[in-house]
């Protein structure tokens, strides 16, 4: 099987790690899912257990036989875990992103189970979560699960965060959910911005049982800590400013339905202009083709505005704009059948007059295309 892009990326962050590393990509290997083509992306900081050094072995003695990668990035100096899996998100090809230790403790068999979750729950963001039925520590002692359990607490009361394992460092999501995020990926809870700052993504969580390391040793620290409070306490303005944005969403809401519904306007002018110059003007073609050229030449026009002036989408890659194109096009065809049914339930059902049936009708089928193409086709968050 030759393809050329990864769907998903395991990002691992490592610190030596050198007892684990190899068992642990041999054991990720085996359970990424058949027919999914993954990454692997290390990123580890210089360990002076050598580490990156083994995982370049590694990498090279399986070469011939892999048809999963594995990528290793090299950073200078230890720069802390959210700001390795930070990294690793930065070099990563899939839609999909996985990130877990490279330790043991999150067991790799889970991630057939967290890529399955998208589908099966419609999510964009899935949690490997200890504290919910079916989850489990094992082999911590007291006080470290005391420490998680308060960091947790603090987590959902004080940010008011609804997911029952916001410190968990197993999670996966959709790449396009923090596409317009700016992260600090202080300290170890990366996991815990993301949820903070991605409000309204669909969470959902899967038990699994957290087993301590048998080698090596864990690097939470006193300054961990300390940027744990750090963190939340950043997190916690940035509630704020954001609760004080929320009104400027409606606003900015509005401004794009109004773009949208500018260029629909356009279109139609478009449409009757192009339509007239094939039929009379240079071609004299046949009219119903002239009229098929306009649509075609409108549905263009307003697809290339939509996506430059109403959503900001520059990225005009061949095989996403054609997607994109596709989309545009099926929810506006889907728009037009959708008005000539409600003018005809208007006029002949509730016996409107024509003029007034066809506002709402045009009103409502452009409304639900705005909603249809700003989720799906520009995937962008319904509310912003
Ligand atoms: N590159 C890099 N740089 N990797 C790091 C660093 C760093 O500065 N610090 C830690 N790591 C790597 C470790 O090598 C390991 O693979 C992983 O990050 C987790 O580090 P541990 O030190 O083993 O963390 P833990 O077991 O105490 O806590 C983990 O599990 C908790 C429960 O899921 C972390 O994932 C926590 O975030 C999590 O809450
Ligand atoms: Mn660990």
């Amino acid at each position: 099987m030759t393809q050329n892009n990864p769907q998903v990326s395991i990002i691992l962050p490592t610190y030596n790690e050198s007892q684990n590393i190899v068992n642990i990509l041999k054991l990720i290997r085996e359970n990424i899912p058949k027919g999914i083509y993954a990454q692997t992306i290390v990123v580890d900081d210089n360990s002076p257990d050598g580490t990156g050094k083994i995982v370049e072995d590694y990498v090279s003695s399986i070469k011939k036989i892999a048809e999963n990668t594995i990528d290793i990035i090299h950073r200078k100096t230890k720069n802390g875990l959210s700001s390795a899996i930070l990294n690793g998100i930065q070099n990563a090809k899939g839609e999909t992103i996985v990130v877990m230790d490279s330790d043991f403790s999150h067991p790799p068999q889970i991630i057939p189970k967290m890529i399955e979750a998208f589908k099966k729950y419609q999510c964009d963001l899935v949690v490997a979560s200890r504290y919910i039925t079916g989850g489990n520590i094992q082999g911590w002692t007291i006080k470290r699960k005391l420490m998680s359990k308060i960091a947790t607490t603090i987590a959902k009361k004080g940010l008011g965060v609804k997911t029952n394992d916001p410190m968990s460092g197993f999670f996966a999501f959709k790449k396009n959910i923090i596409k317009e995020l700016n992260f600090d990926a202080l300290g170890y809870k990366f996991l815990l911005e993301v949820l903070v700052k991605t409000k309204g993504v669909n969470v959902k969580e899967i038990p699994y049982t957290f087993e301590n390391r048998k080698f090596g040793s864990s690097k939470l620290d006193t300054n961990i800590i300390i940027d744990y409070f750090k963190s939340v306490f950043k997190l916690y303005k940035y509630g704020k400013i954001s609760e004080k944005q929320e009104g400027r969403t409606s606003i900015r809401f509005l401004s794009k339905a109004g773009r949208f519904f500018t260029v629909g306007a356009s279109g139609l002018v478009i449409n009757y202009l192009v339509s007239l110059l094939f039929a009379d003007g240079i071609s004299n073609l046949w009219y119903i083709h002239a009229t098929i050229i306009g649509i075609i030449a409108s549905m263009t026009t307003n697809f290339i505005l939509n996506k430059v002036w109403t959503f900001s989408d520059l990225n005009f890659t061949i095989t996403h704009t054609i997607k994109q194109y596709g989309k545009f096009v099926s929810f506006s065809s889907i728009g037009g059948l959708l008005q000539i049914g409600m003018v005809f339930y208007l006029v002949d059902i509730q016996t409107l007059t024509y003029p007034i049936s066809l506002i709402v009708a045009v009103g409502l089928a452009a409304f639900g295309n705005f909603i249809l193409n700003k989720k799906l086709t520009f995937k962008e968050k319904l509310w912003n």
